[in-house]
C-alpha cells in the first residue's frame, strides 16, 4: 500500500465494479481527489492501494422506492468534501439525478462500452452481440441527466470476433477504454484548466 497522496486532486471518480478503468486513470497519474463507490467493490481497494481516499456512499435500495435525489445529494456532498471540480464515471451502477449535473455543469464525463448513440444502457455489450454487428467500441462523452447522451469527446471501434462472449468482447472494449478514457480526461482537464480553482 502506498502512502496517502496529499489532497491535490480535482477529479472525483465514481465506480461500482472491478475498477480496471479506475486503475488506468490512476496509472495515468490524473489528479484524483476521491473515488466514490455505491457498493462494496474492488474499485475501493484499487483506490486505497493507490493512496487515494475511497468513500462508500452505500446504496441500499435497488427497488422502485429508491430515493434517487436523496442519494445523489449524498454523492455530491462526498465529492464537495474532497474539493472535486470534475467527475469521471467509470462503471458507476447508479443513475444520478439532476443535482450532480447542476453542481458540475459540463464537467461530468462517462465512458460507455458501445459506439453511442448505438446501444445505450447498462447491457450495451450484450446488446451489440445480440444485434450481430461486426464492430462496436467505446465512447467517452460529457454526461447529462439523460443516460448515455451528451456531447461525444472520443470514440474508437473494436471488432466483434466469431465466438465472442459478452465477457471476451467487453474485455476487448475495456482494453481500449483504459487507454482512451485517461487520455481524454487529461485533455479535458487541460481544456478547462483556466476555470479550475487550483489549490496548493
Ligand atoms: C466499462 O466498460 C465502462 O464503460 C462501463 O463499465 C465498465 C467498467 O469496467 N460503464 P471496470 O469495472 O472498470 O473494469
Amino acid at each position: 500500500m502506498q502512502q496517502p497522496r496529499p489532497d491535490r486532486g480535482v477529479l472525483g471518480v465514481l465506480a461500482s465494479g472491478t475498477g480496471s478503468i479506475l486503475e488506468a486513470i490512476l496509472g495515468a497519474d490524473l489528479p484524483v481527489a476521491v473515488v466514490v463507490v455505491d457498493r462494496p467493490c474492488r474499485a475501493m481497494d484499487v483506490a486505497r492501494d493507490a493512496g487515494v481516499p475511497a468513500q462508500l456512499v452505500a446504496r441500499t435500495d435497488f427497488g422502485a422506492a429508491f430515493d434517487r435525489a436523496a442519494y445523489t445529494a449524498r454523492v455530491v456532498e462526498a465529492l464537495e468534501r474532497h474539493g472535486v471540480q470534475a467527475v469521471a464515471m467509470a462503471g458507476f451502477g447508479t443513475v444520478l439525478s439532476a443535482a450532480v449535473f447542476e453542481r458540475f455543469p459540463g464537467r461530468v464525463l462517462n465512458t460507455h462500452p458501445a459506439l453511442l448513440p448505438a446501444f445505450k444502457g447498462w447491457h450495451a455489450v450484450r446488446a451489440a452481440l445480440e444485434a450481430g454487428v461486426a464492430e462496436t467500441g467505446c465512447t467517452v462523452h460529457i454526461a447529462t441527466e439523460a443516460v448515455d447522451e451528451g456531447p461525444i469527446l472520443a470514440q474508437e471501434s473494436v471488432p466483434v470476433l466469431p465466438g465472442d462472449s459478452e465477457d471476451s468482447l467487453h474485455e476487448r472494449i475495456k482494453a481500449v477504454e483504459r487507454r482512451l478514457y485517461p487520455a481524454t480526461i487529461a485533455s479535458f482537464l487541460t481544456s478547462i484548466n483556466d476555470k479550475l480553482e487550483t489549490r496548493t
